[in-house]
């Protein structure tokens, strides 16, 4: 904690809060029906070097090693330079549904006809536009053959800067929505943001030597070849690919949930643009290339990432707050652009100007990135449940009911004996207090 508010300048009041998360009024104040509130801990994913500059990642979870495992997988990143890692501007998509319209051909050209006029109807929010954001463009997507019937679709296109964009879209597609019953003659149905946002997408990528890899039990070379055959496995079944992604998640939805994010409508994303050609893959590939003796892991993870820096729970929550400021993308940076905090390297100028929520999506490319390697790289050799033995063991002992130094006796003892049960646990621990 000392090293993490050094780093990240937090104040004993905003350390505290990290302690404390949200109040009961917050809560409140947050959703419906409030009885209490839920928390999970929060750990800091270590190593980050994205971009030229360093990061420590506010991460909540609740799943033993995936804090310890992406911290490994952005160390080895380090071997290769770090990760690399970029965006798209940060588009939504607002769709609206027109039904009953008698010449959906004739009304797709009166449509585009009045592109203009429709884009000016769909700038709803003065502050989006200020800043460079707002309306961008349509299009238009025939459903000719549903079960109620032939559809049209409306996509408007919406340049939502810092803010997730769910209301910004929502509220632009409500507002155009009688004008396109006006334009095609027919009768707007539901008029809502997509959450496929594939046109707001951040991808990571890494080049790591095959040296890095190397280990008593495995030369290097040998693992980022398996690490290639785990990633090819991946991509033609969709069973290993629910898991693989499954493994990206554990790192994506940890740091959403950390800055407020809502990872439901990332995870929906990024699951839908994983089946876009009808099969259902790996959202990362890896590969090896160079010459024999002097192999590279090339491995890139790419997927849509609507994230937000203001707005919702990450200005809502202290947490969220603290969490972007850990980043360096803390609130009130609403000008479109980042923070910059000086970095171990001294390497200002590598990060390429981007905004902070472009900045966050990259972020959390980047660690699903590191999530996979950390993931592929233990499968293919040792398997996972080695190192996750030791980490399940902590767990198992605080349900036994056992509190500080005992959790870690207690769970040593566990993995010495190679049976991590609870019933045991509570054996040992009633060992203990005699
Ligand atoms: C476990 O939470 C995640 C993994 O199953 C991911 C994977 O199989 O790639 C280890």
């Amino acid at each position: 904690m000392e090293i993490l508010a050094g780093w990240a300048e937090l104040s004993g009041a905003e350390t505290a809060l990290l302690a404390e998360s949200i109040g009961a009024e917050e809560a409140d104040a947050m959703i419906e029906n409030v009885v209490g509130r839920f928390a999970l801990p929060l750990g800091i994913g270590a190593n980050f070097l994205i971009n030229g500059r360093n990061y420590l990642v506010p991460m909540a979870v609740e799943e033993p090693s995936v804090v310890a495992a992406v911290s490994f997988g952005a160390l080895l990143a380090r071997a290769g330079g770090g990760i690399s890692a970029g965006s798209t501007r940060p588009v939504m998509i607002a769709q609206v549904q027109l039904l009953d319209v008698g010449d959906p051909c004739k009304a797709e050209k009166e449509i585009v006809a009045a592109r203009e006029q429709i884009l000016a109807c769909a700038e709803t929010s003065p502050s989006l536009t200020r800043l460079g954001g707002g309306p961008q463009n349509i299009e238009v997507r025939h459903l000719p053959d549903t079960p109620a019937g032939p559809m049209l679709v409306v996509h408007l296109l919406i340049d939502c800067r810092d803010a997730m964009g769910a209301n910004a879209a929502n509220t632009s597609a409500e507002a155009v929505a009688p004008l396109l019953e006006q334009l095609t003659g027919g009768r707007a149905g539901l008029r809502i943001l997509s959450n496929l946002s594939d046109k707001r997408r951040a991808w990571a990528e890494v080049e790591i030597p095959a040296n890095a890899f190397d280990s008593v039990e495995f030369p290097g070379r040998e693992v980022v070849h398996r690490i290639a055959e785990a990633s090819a496995f991946a991509y033609a079944d969709p069973y290993r690919a629910a898991t693989h992604n499954k493994g990206i998640f554990n790192g994506v939805d940890a740091v959403l949930l950390a800055t407020g994010n809502d990872w439901r409508a990332v995870e929906a994303g990024a699951h839908a643009w994983a089946a876009r050609d009808g099969q259902y893959r790996s959202l990362t590939s890896w590969h090896v290339q160079g010459a024999p003796g002097s192999e590279l892991l090339h491995g890139r993870l790419e997927m849509p990432l609507a994230v937000g820096t203001v707005g919702g729970a990450t200005q809502s929550h202290p947490s969220s707050r603290i969490a972007l400021k850990i980043l360096g993308l803390d609130a009130g940076v609403n000008d479109g652009q980042a923070h910059v905090r000086p970095c171990s390297n001294g390497d200002e100028a590598a990060a390429p100007p981007s905004g902070a929520a472009a900045r966050l999506s990259e972020i959390v490319a980047a660690v699903g990135l590191a999530q996979n390697l950390a993931a592929l790289r233990a499968l293919a050799t040792i398997g996972i449940q080695k190192g996750h033995m030791r980490l399940h063991a902590r767990q198992v002992a605080v349900s036994a009911g056992a509190q500080g130094m005992a959790v870690e006796v207690i769970a040593g003892k566990l993995v010495s004996e190679g049976t991590i049960r609870v019933e045991r646990a509570r054996e040992l621990l009633r060992d203990t207090d005699n």
